[in-house]
């Protein structure tokens, strides 16, 4: 089983004041691979975030099926999604939702609580590491008010990957930062791929996406192209020739 995920024909319909239909999703086919970097450009109201919330069971499809590790998720009750949105999955949005009465340790570890999948001591000792890997271990005891739109975009990365999830998916992960912090934040994705995490990323961002393995194009609610750059390494790549080549291919699709 080569694909961690699958999409057939999915479609999505919302009908607006019960009579018109819009047809956001239209048919589509989409694989991805274990341990990819995938990202998702295109217009605004092209389908991207539509696209991410169906392929990950937050939202119902209106037809077709996707596949989580060969099992039907477009088939699962809402338990059994909730289930596996907690335990295999972790989720970066720009909106995040922290909880305001609680301190960001307590947000990062409070799925993993829920989820009980190790020893609270565990947890713990891995809410750690992931703060110390993103370079917020000073903060665990702050308030969510008292940290930076970037320090709190690290939050919810860590916050995503503390279920140790195989895949995360993000809906522009870096969209309220700066280029510096986007920069930063896009390294630490880059290491957690490398280490083995499949990763699904919405962004209008030329240089976030650069630094993707496979950027995905939509247009009016299909993926019409795509553009393999291969993995990104710090070391071991031009980060300018990436964004060159695909500012170049964008371009070409007229965006
Ligand atoms: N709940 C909803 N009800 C009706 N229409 C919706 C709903 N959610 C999204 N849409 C419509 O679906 C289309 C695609 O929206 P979507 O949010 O997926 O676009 P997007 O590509 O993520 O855009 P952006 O780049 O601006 O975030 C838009 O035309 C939007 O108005
Ligand atoms: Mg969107």
């Amino acid at each position: 089983m080569n694909n961690i995920l699958e999409s057939k024909e999915l479609n999505k319909t919302y009908v607006v004041n019960n009579k018109t239909q819009h047809n956001i999703l239209k048919n589509v086919n989409l694989q991805i691979k274990k341990g990819e970097f995938v990202s998702v450009m295109g217009p605004s109201g092209s389908g991207k975030s539509t696209l991410l919330y169906n392929i990950s069971g937050m939202d119902n499809v209106t037809s077709g099926s996707v596949f989580f590790n060969g099992h039907e998720i477009s088939a699962f009750s809402e338990n059994e999604l909730a289930k596996l949105r907690l335990n295999k999955m972790g989720f970066i949005f720009q909106h995040i939702h922290l909880l305001k009465n609680l301190s960001i340790f307590d947000n990062i570890i409070l799925s993993a609580y829920m989820a009980k999948v190790s020893s609270r001591e565990k947890i713990n000792q891995r809410a750690l590491r992931l703060m110390k890997q993103t370079g917020i271990s000073e903060l665990a005891n702050n308030d969510i008010t008292q940290a930076s739109g970037g320090q709190l975009q690290r939050v919810a990365i860590c916050r995503a990957l503390i279920n140790n999830p195989d895949i995360v998916f993000g809906d522009e992960p870096t969209g309220a930062l700066n280029s510096k912090s986007a920069n930063e934040i896009m390294e630490i994705l880059a290491d957690i791929n490398q280490a083995g995490t499949t990763i699904m990323i919405v962004t209008h961002d030329v240089k976030v996406a650069a630094k993707t393995e496979r950027v995905l194009f939509m247009l009016d609610g299909n993926i019409i192209a795509e553009h393999q750059l291969g993995k990104y390494s710090k070391e071991k790549n031009d980060i300018k020739a990436r964004e060159n080549k695909l500012s170049r291919w964008l371009m070409e699709m007229g965006f």
